[in-house]
């Protein structure tokens, strides 16, 4: 439903997941289809937002009417969300980012030349801690995936991240998570549990998510 809720208001959404490279032609990612942020992307567009989306690898097609930036790896999407964090009144981080990247990039094709290969990985920097210190006016949401203990990890990473909602996902349900066009969430706000949607679609997911930040948000200028 066109509600108008967030007119005037310039959102940020990540969508898919990090394609971290180990040499010229092959690289680590993940399931992400980018079909739960660019739910969220349509969605604060249909409510009057203005949208910008950096996605990662997705497999989905994104929608129309919204700003897209495409990047690769966990370190591409950090400069580039870092350089349009100011300008944004609403983040919403649903991009699968690798936690880890290859310590070295290999400049050519790693050879098979022994029974077995060890990759060296290492820390990628955290995006949503990163935004949640230098977070000024912007309300933050980040996302959980989870496949245990999903409230203790949830609140854990509200407070440690300093985000304003928690959208945690049991990735291990059917019908939630990656790739599927259905999701099952619970949000989470300092005061901890807020709504535990029933399984729906990303889509509808989306909308309620953006009805409880509309709710949540400094009002202005009398919209
Ligand atoms: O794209 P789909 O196929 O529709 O799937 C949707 C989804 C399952 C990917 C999505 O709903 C989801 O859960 N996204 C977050 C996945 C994730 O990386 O969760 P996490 O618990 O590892 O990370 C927690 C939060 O920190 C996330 O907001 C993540 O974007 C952020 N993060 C993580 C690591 C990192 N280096 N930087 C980050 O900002």
């Amino acid at each position: 439903a066109v509600s108008g809720r967030l007119r005037g208001r310039r959102v940020l959404v990540t969508a898919g997941g990090t394609m971290e490279r180990l040499d010229p032609v092959r690289y680590i990612t993940n399931d992400s289809s980018g079909k739960m942020g660019f739910a969220i992307a349509e969605a604060a567009r249909l409510m009057g937002a203005e949208v910008t989306v950096v996605a990662g690898r997705t497999t989905a097609a994104p929608p129309s009417g919204v700003a897209l930036v495409k990047v690769e790896s966990a370190q591409q999407m950090l400069e580039a969300v870092t350089e349009l964090y100011d300008e944004m009144d609403i983040v919403v981080k649903a991009a699968a980012v690798a936690d880890y990247r290859a310590a070295s990039i290999s400049g050519t094709k790693l050879k098979k030349d022994g029974e077995r290969l060890t990759l060296a990985l290492e820390r990628t920097t955290d995006i949503l801690e990163t935004l949640g210190k230098r977070k000024k006016h912007q309300f933050l949401v980040g996302f959980a995936a989870e496949t245990e203990q999903i409230e203790r990890y949830a609140m854990d990473k509200l407070r440690r991240k300093h985000c304003d909602l928690i959208v945690a996902n049991d990735v291990s349900a059917d019908g939630a998570g990656f790739n599927g066009d259905t999701n099952i969430v619970s949000v989470y706000g300092e005061e901890g549990l807020i709504e535990a949607m029933p399984l729906l679609s990303k889509r509808e997911t989306a909308s309620r998510l953006l009805e409880l930040v509309a709710e949540r948000l400094p009002q202005f200028g009398g919209s």
